[in-house]
């Protein structure tokens, strides 16, 4: 008999419900709330109503475009953290009256377990293109900077990881900054692939081991969009291409340098990526090539299971369900998860 998951993700600003049968995607279902953009970030309180308005008809939607009735569920699959908390209350409390209802199990995940798994999706007519154990994943969102070294699907070490900001959160502090819009990232990629990125130059931190610092570039930008601006007011509108183009490489640069090193060190040359900031064309692109020319075998994620998604939850749900684990009916959420 299949085992079927459905998967939830609640964590920040999409509701997502997917159902995964022995590994292999039936349904993934995303509501995005576009109620955000006019204060150019999430505001949580905004989130956890929207996602109470959208859990039930998505997760409903998820199960009907899988063929799949709610009985023949085998366990359900939630993200516990990290995230917004009332946001992941939503998803939590959900995953919990369901399993309750149709007396099946229920199993939590953590989210960024979720994207560095988002690749072990299967799709019926895709290849099936996996990474070999150990492999090591560059994990960049908006919450997380972070070179994890993968051993199995439940077997994780972080190498390094960003010790301020997150590399989305430059992208999406940095475009408010600029006044482009939110979120950044898509924005600055669209504007980047029509710039010159070697017209500006940004300054790198310099950090020890394999660690990250994203503060200082924005702080950079900042001050040269300020300097810029006084000599120049429409000093922006006229360089907004080459602008976010040099910013972005300074960005995948600072990624690079660090993900080079932990493949020295490790010697490990299976090198994934997961996350929103994954959905980078530029960051994609110079590993693709980095790759080629080091020797790397590299994985990218398909585009839809590089945002928040309830089908890497349900893969990495399903592994957790394979090796026994049931999550307790009295777990509560929590908006920080200090390790995988
Ligand atoms: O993984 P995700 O959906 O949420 C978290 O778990 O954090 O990532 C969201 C982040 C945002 O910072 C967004 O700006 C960034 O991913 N992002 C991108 C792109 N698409 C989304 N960053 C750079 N380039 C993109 N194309």
């Amino acid at each position: 008999m299949s085992d079927i998951i459905l998967g939830i993700e609640s964590s920040c600003d999409d509701t997502s419900a997917a159902v995964i049968s022995d590994g292999w995607l039936l349904s993934n279902v995303i509501a995005s709330q576009d109620v955000h953009r006019a204060f150019g970030g999430v505001v949580p309180e905004l989130a956890s109503r929207a996602h109470e308005q959208n859990i039930v008809p998505v997760v409903s939607e998820a199960l009907s475009r899988a063929g799949v009735q709610a009985r023949d569920l085998t366990a359900i699959a939630f993200t516990r953290g990290p995230g917004l908390l009332g946001s992941l209350l939503v998803g939590t409390s959900f995953a919990k009256a369901m399993g309750l209802a149709l007396d099946i199990p229920i199993v939590m995940v953590n989210h960024l377990q979720g994207h560095v798994l988002a690749g072990f999706v299967k799709e019926k007519d895709q290849p099936v293109v996996q990474p070999s154990f150990p492999y090591l994943c560059l994990l960049v969102s908006g919450g997380n900077s972070q070179i994890v070294r993968v051993d199995s699907p439940l077997d994780f070490t972080i190498l390094g990881q960003t010790i301020d900001d997150a590399v989305g959160e430059a992208f999406d502090k940095c475009s408010k900054m600029m006044g482009l819009g939110y979120p950044g990232g898509p924005i600055i990629d669209r504007l980047a692939k029509q710039g010159d990125s070697r017209r500006f130059k940004f300054a790198k931190p310099h950090i020890p081991g394999l660690d990250y610092s994203f503060s200082g570039i924005k702080t950079s930008l900042l001050y040269f969009v300020r300097d810029e601006l006084a000599k120049d007011p429409a000093f922006m509108e006229k360089n907004k291409e080459d602008i976010c183009a040099s910013f972005q490489k300074t960005l995948i640069d600072i990624l690079m340098d660090k993900l080079i090193k932990a493949v020295g060190q490790t010697g490990i040359k299976e090198v994934a990526i997961g996350g929103g900031v994954s959905a980078n064309s530029g960051l994609r692109s110079r590993i693709t090539e980095e790759g080629r020319k080091r020797g790397w075998k590299t994985y990218l994620p398909a585009f839809k299971f590089t945002t928040d998604n309830a089908a890497m939850i349900a893969i990495a749900g399903y592994y957790h369900y394979l090796a026994g684990e049931r999550t307790p009916l009295d777990v509560a959420p929590v908006s920080r998860m200090a390790d995988f």
